[in-house]
């Protein structure tokens, strides 16, 4: 979501409406602002995009004040209606809350609130916010004050940015594990989740820490911790211009989404794990009893989503034992499969609304099948479709090649199958409890990832004037390699091609010819070592015809290192979940091949990011 507080010598609606626009690229469901004007408060919001709050406005204007808050949603909790549009305000319409992450304790609150005759508008985490704000207001006198209060009763990651018709000079925020940055512009001040919000106003801003609370003047600002402590406060001047600033200082949005996978990872498996390695999805709506039941999955998905289905196969087949199809969406319906209410059918969509996967969920549930969506957009049509959901929390993916979303897929997918296991209360006990504990540090393994990049841009800066780059992989590896191609093809406009590496004696070895790059996706030599010697050997077999063999292997792994012309390291994992962290050199390696053949990154040749025709 992207959060917007302004107090100053300004119209504040017209700043916060400014700033809204520039973060319209955070959420997009939908929009809302509150003033502070002639002793009262005033709001507005609306479903949809901001177009639509402007029209709002147009049509019935609020009045103008100099404080003001404005919010761009990013579903979460609740679809997204007006109603549950921000900002949220208490019962006597006094505070009002914009807010951006989840609340995981919601319910308790919730439910204590409703005891107290408190009345909840909206589906909405955020509104329980409000009234707490309201109530601790009314027994403290200072809304900071609320604010540190109440922020030590949530859990989960936040940013909460509140104005009390009682204080018309004032907007208080908090952050945990969630962006807020504070602008200091002349006699006025600014709060965003990032800075392109107020960049035409002013470059001096203040970093906020975790666990801060900052009160917003006219005359600046005061930042304390939640225990009301005061906290050093960090300025730094933005050399940014708005656009660079929107995709925080990198080039592309495809770059601000690769760096961003480690939080999409943690905010996916947030309140879904606890630390004993047990998993609680209440939010998936079928029934211990129905998942018991369930003798046979089938993953429908398109494109990328397609390619976290195909490994989300060997996972659920491993740690359940059911059988289990993964399908492209566009040929399911056409083959007639045989589907029946002991089918679980789990469709895969970043949007939520490829027509493919769409028609494909309907045709299951006509059949009887249960269907169980796995989805980055809130309230879209293939989770309002099915049985149930699990949503990944990747947050807006704007470039049109899938980075997050896949990594957040994977997450899903790998939570649905543990699940199922833990559910079904099989054999694999012990190996499922650690493999969770495993997910768990997947985000900081990515992370580490990350952060070695450099030699694989400066191998696909070398690469720019090849004609064709081929992928190889096993087991897991095997979908990996086909995303990797599938990335090049869509950015570099290559012709690049994926295969299982046993196969590649049935054919494909006969592309090979002196220079060729392959890029070889290596399993790890621990665990089954078997599928690692093997692949050992292809590389032997495809370096002796001439290929320019690129290895991505793990730390350690010293067997393939003689014949690796290149070498990609990762951090070591458990078998299944290596493709989280195998993946991201991939997508750094196409999007840098892309950048190096003047491609449009964000928007490639053809394609779209939604595609909602058949
Ligand atoms: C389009 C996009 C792909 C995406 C596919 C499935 O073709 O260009 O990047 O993987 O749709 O999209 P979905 O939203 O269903 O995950």
């Amino acid at each position: 979501c992207g959060i917007v507080g302004y107090v100053g010598g300004q119209s504040a609606l017209d700043v916060v409406l400014a700033g809204l626009k520039r973060l319209e690229y955070r959420g997009y469901d939908s929009a809302g602002v509150a003033v502070l004007a002639d002793g009262g408060l005033a709001a507005a919001k609306k479903a949809g995009k901001l177009a639509n709050l402007e029209k709002e406005l147009a049509d019935r204007p609020l009045p103008t004040g100099a404080t003001g808050i404005g919010h761009t949603r990013w579903a979460t909790h609740g679809a997204p209606t007006d109603e549950n549009a921000h900002p949220h305000l208490d019962n006597a319409g006094r505070v009002s809350v914009v807010h951006n992450g989840i609340i995981e304790n919601f319910a308790a609150l919730r439910a204590e609130l409703a005891d107290r005759g408190h009345v909840l508008a909206s589906e909405t985490d955020t509104e329980v916010v409000a009234h707490l704000l309201a109530e601790t207001y009314s027994s403290c006198g200072e809304l900071p004050e609320a604010m540190r209060q109440v922020c030590r009763r949530l859990e989960g990651a936040f940013t909460l940015v509140a104005v009390h018709a009682d204080a018309p000079d004032l907007v208080v925020g908090a952050r945990r594990n969630s962006p807020l940055v504070v602008g200091i512009g002349e006699d006025e001040a600014f709060l965003a989740s990032d800075v392109a919000a107020f960049i035409a106003h002013t470059r001096e801003a203040v970093e906020l820490g975790q666990d801060q609370v900052v009160e917003l003047r006219r005359d600046g600002v005061t930042v304390t911790d939640f225990e009301g402590a005061p906290a050093p406060v960090r300025a730094y001047h933005v050399d940014w211009d708005a656009s660079a600033a929107e995709k925080d200082g990198h080039d592309y949005f495809m770059l601000k989404e690769i760096a961003e996978q480690p939080k999409a990872v943690a905010d996916t498996l947030l309140g879904r794990v606890d630390g004993s390695g047990v998993l609680s999805l209440d939010e998936v709506r079928i029934s211990g009893e129905v998942l018991r039941e369930v003798d046979k999955v089938v993953i429908v998905a398109c494109g990328t989503a397609y390619h976290a289905g195909m490994i989300a196969k060997y996972a659920i087949e491993h740690w359940t034992r059911i059988p289990c199809e993964t399908e492209l969406a566009s040929e399911f319906r056409y083959r007639d499969p045989i589907l029946d209410r002991r089918t679980l059918v789990i469709a895969i969509s970043q949007s939520g609304e490829t027509m493919d996967t769409l028609m494909a969920l309907r045709h299951a549930r006509e059949q009887g099948a249960k269907v169980l969506a796995i989805c980055n957009t809130n309230g879209s049509t293939i989770p309002r479709e099915s049985d149930a959901v699990l949503y990944t929390h990747a947050g807006p993916e704007v470039a049109v090649a899938s980075t997050k979303a896949f990594l957040t897929q994977l997450v899903a997918c790998y939570l649905v199958a543990l699940y199922l296991a833990q559910v079904r209360g099989n054999k694999w006990g012990d190996e499922i409890r650690d493999v969770v504990c495993e997910l768990a540090a997947m985000g900081e393994k990515v992370q580490e990832v990350l952060g070695t990049m450099e030699p694989v841009r400066e191998l696909a800066r070398g690469l720019a004037d090849k004609n064709t780059v081929l992928f190889l992989g096993r087991h897991v590896g095997y979908p990996v390699a086909l995303e990797g191609a599938l990335k090049l093809k869509e950015l570099a406009y290559m012709h690049a091609e994926g295969f299982a590496a046993g196969e590649l004696k049935h054919g494909p070895i006969a592309l090979i010819e002196d220079d060729v790059p392959v890029v070889v996706v290596v399993p790890s030599p621990r665990g089954r070592s078997v599928l690692h010697d093997k692949i050992v050997s292809n590389i032997q077999e495809i370096r002796a015809r001439g290929a320019r063999t690129i290895v991505i292997a793990e730390e350690g792994d010293e067997a393939v290192a003689p014949y690796a012309d290149h070498l990609v390291r990762i951090p070591q994992t458990p078998v299944l979940l290596q493709p989280l962290v195998a993946s991201v050199p991939l997508q750094v390696f196409a999007c840098e091949l892309a950048t190096a053949r003047g491609n449009e990154v964000d928007q490639p040749r053809n394609l779209a990011k939604s595609v909602t025709v058949e």
